[in-house]
This record gives structure tokens, sequence and C-alpha cells, in this order.
């Protein structure tokens, strides 16, 4: 195992321990989300009771293949706790999410839960957000025109995920932006101005949504952030 993946799953493994029998939990997605989602099953078949919500197709196949009860919308209001990875990890723990495409389940299971721990290896947190692309998903319908309105408010040009030659899909059929920005000065108002714009679904900035942060350094070292602002 290389030092970035044993990292991810030091952390990862790391933030079961915040998960109580009883809870209800969101399952993040992406390579660290991985071994919290392996290491929480592991959890179950030693007995811990919980109830999960996952944020993927990808993290509902592996959450199942472990036998880890999952549960919908339909059946609970409020999740007592979502882990997730991010890309890149700004001050006061604002984010850049949605590298592995799946931004906008995990912002709305970010936003149903009364806590939200990220999970990453130390080398996503960073001075000022906007070196990682950020992903902008959008409808398909009219998505060359959306393209252009989202221009304007990124300050350049997006560019279209691709899956090979074919138009990247995310679990809910829409098509990702990724908006190779540079630095983001006011994540606050560019998300406001980017959801405002007709045929944008969400935007990759989480920001004021995190509570914690569990990064694991390359030596095993262990740093926990907390959310001031
Ligand atoms: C998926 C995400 C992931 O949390 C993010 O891309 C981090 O992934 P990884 O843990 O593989 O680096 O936002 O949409």
């Amino acid at each position: 195992m290389s030092e970035a993946t044993n990292a991810k799953r030091r952390a990862g493994e790391k933030s079961v321990e915040y998960i109580e029998d009883g809870m209800t939990v969101g399952l993040g997605t992406g390579s660290t989300a991985y071994h919290m989602v392996a290491r929480l099953g592991e959890r179950v078949r030693e007995g811990l009771r919980v109830r999960c919500v996952p944020t993927s197709r990808r993290t509902e196949e592996q959450a199942r293949a472990l036998g880890i009860p999952l549960v919908t919308f339909a059946e609970v209001r409020q999740l007592d706790l979502t882990i997730d990875g991010a890309d890149e990890i700004g001050p006061d723990l604002a984010l850049i999410k949605g590298g592995g495409g799946a931004l906008l389940r995990e912002k709305l299971v970010a936003a149903a839960s009364r806590r939200f721990i990220i999970i990453a290896d130390a080398g996503k947190r960073v001075a000022a957000l906007g070196q990682f692309p950020l992903p902008v998903e959008v409808v398909p319908f009219a998505w060359e025109v959306t393209t252009r309105r989202v221009a304007k408010v990124v300050g350049v040009e997006p560019s279209m995920r691709r899956a090979g030659a074919d138009a990247y899909l995310t679990d809910n059929g829409n098509y990702i932006l990724d908006c190779a920005c540079g630095e983001i000065t006011d994540p606050v108002r560019m998300e406001r101005e980017l959801k405002l714009l007709p045929g944008v679904v969400e935007s990759g900035l989480f920001v004021r949504m995190a509570d914690l942060a569990i990064l694991a350094a390359e030596d095993g070292e262990l740093e926990i952030l907390e959310r001031r602002a």
C-alpha cells in the first residue's frame, strides 16, 4: 500500500470511532470514504447497530456487500453524522468536493446531518480553495448555454467531464463541468452566484458545512481540525 493510500486508510478508520451504536450515518464517496466504509463493515459484523444512507451507487454497492444496513430519506428525516472525503480543504473547513462525481448526493446527505466529518490525507489542506478544478453539476438540457453562464461566474472556460468519448454522467443523469478557476477568494459568493444560474444543479463548494476534519499525514500522524466560524 502506498503512503498516500495508507494515510487515507488511517483517516477513514479513525473516523469510524465517531460512530455510536444506534446512529444514522451518511456514507461518503471516494477512495478515502472507501476505507471508512470497510472499517464500518467490520464494526457492524462485531455487533454495532447503525442505519446508513450512501451518497453514491458505488458506496451503496460496497455497503450492501459488507452487510451494512441501508435506509432512504423515506425512512429517515435527519442523520446523526455524515463522514466523507474532500478534494480540497481550505480555511474554516470550506471544501471543494465532487472529484468523484457524487457532489449532489453528498451535499444533500451532509445538509441533512447534525454533524459532518471530513476525512482526507493531509495533502488536501490548502491556504485557499481553487487549485483543484471546481466541479459544477448541470442538467444535460441546454448545457451549452449553462456552460457559458457558469464561465462568467468562475472566470474561466469550464471543461465538460468525460468518460472516454462520452460525457460523464452522474448518478442523477447530469453532466459535470470542471472549472479550473484558480484561487477562489470568496467561496460564499461564488457558491451563491452559481446556484442562481438556471441549469446548475449543484456546485462542489461546501462552505460552513464540515464540523471536523481528520487529516492523516504520510508519516501516519493524525491531525484533527474543528471549524471555528
Ligand atoms: C466524490 C468526492 C470525494 O469525496 C472526493 O473526490 C475525494 O475523493 P478521494 O477520497 O478519492 O480523494 O467529493 O464526489
